[in-house]
């Protein structure tokens, strides 16, 4: 499919965290509030969702991937990105400035562009007691990422994914928009 540029464009960045398989239901949210919608997934979290279910539903291959030097820019520029599931590993890379993979790079440059970004971290209640994921969320948000209200689940016990609030991502965003919410 081709860019949609009478909508704004709004990149999810997927992590590898246990509800990456659901991301459908922020596309579809997002779709019904008249977002183009475009999907980065980090290495690891491609193998957590269902790339052709994706694909389908935004019209667009999911990036995992650089391009090499010299081949055009896949995608528009974000008007917005939302980072769902957002997994401990990423937050504190991103947090550390670490761009090892394309969702990190896009994250780490965003800020800086204006670009605003929600963060649903799902992460266990024993990730988010690591110092480190503290001292990363304060960052962020130091940053201007806007980051989401999920509550960390017990480690091992299946998660939390039922109280995951994907359309989260798009109420924090909606503020520093004038486009769609
Ligand atoms: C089945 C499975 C479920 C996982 N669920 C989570 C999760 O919910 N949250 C999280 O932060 N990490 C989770 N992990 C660990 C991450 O997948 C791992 O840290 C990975 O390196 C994250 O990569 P990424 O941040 O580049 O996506 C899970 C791992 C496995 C194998």
């Amino acid at each position: 499919m081709s860019d949609q540029p009478e909508k704004p464009f709004l990149q999810i960045v997927v992590c590898a965290a246990g509800v990456a398989d659901d991301v459908g239901k922020l596309i579809t949210a997002a779709q019904e509030r008249h977002w183009d919608v475009g999907v980065i997934a980090t290495p690891q979290g491609l193998g957590f969702l269902d790339a052709e279910a994706v694909e389908a539903q935004t019209g667009r291959p999911i990036r995992s991937a650089w391009r090499s030097p010299g081949e055009p820019r896949p995608t528009r520029p974000a008007d917005a990105i939302a980072v769902a599931p957002a997994s401990f590993n990423t937050v504190n890379k991103w947090a550390a400035g670490i761009s090892d993979n394309l969702a990190l790079g896009v994250l780490c440059e965003a800020p800086a562009m204006d670009i605003p970004v929600a963060v649903l971290p799902y992460v266990n209640s024993a990730q988010a007691a690591h110092p480190a994921y503290r001292q990363s969320l304060e960052r962020l948000r130091e940053m201007g990422v806007l980051i989401g209200s999920y509550e960390p689940h017990r480690p091992k016990a299946g998660g939390g994914a039922d109280r995951y609030r994907w359309e989260e991502a798009l109420e924090l965003l909606a503020p520093k928009l004038s486009a769609p919410a």
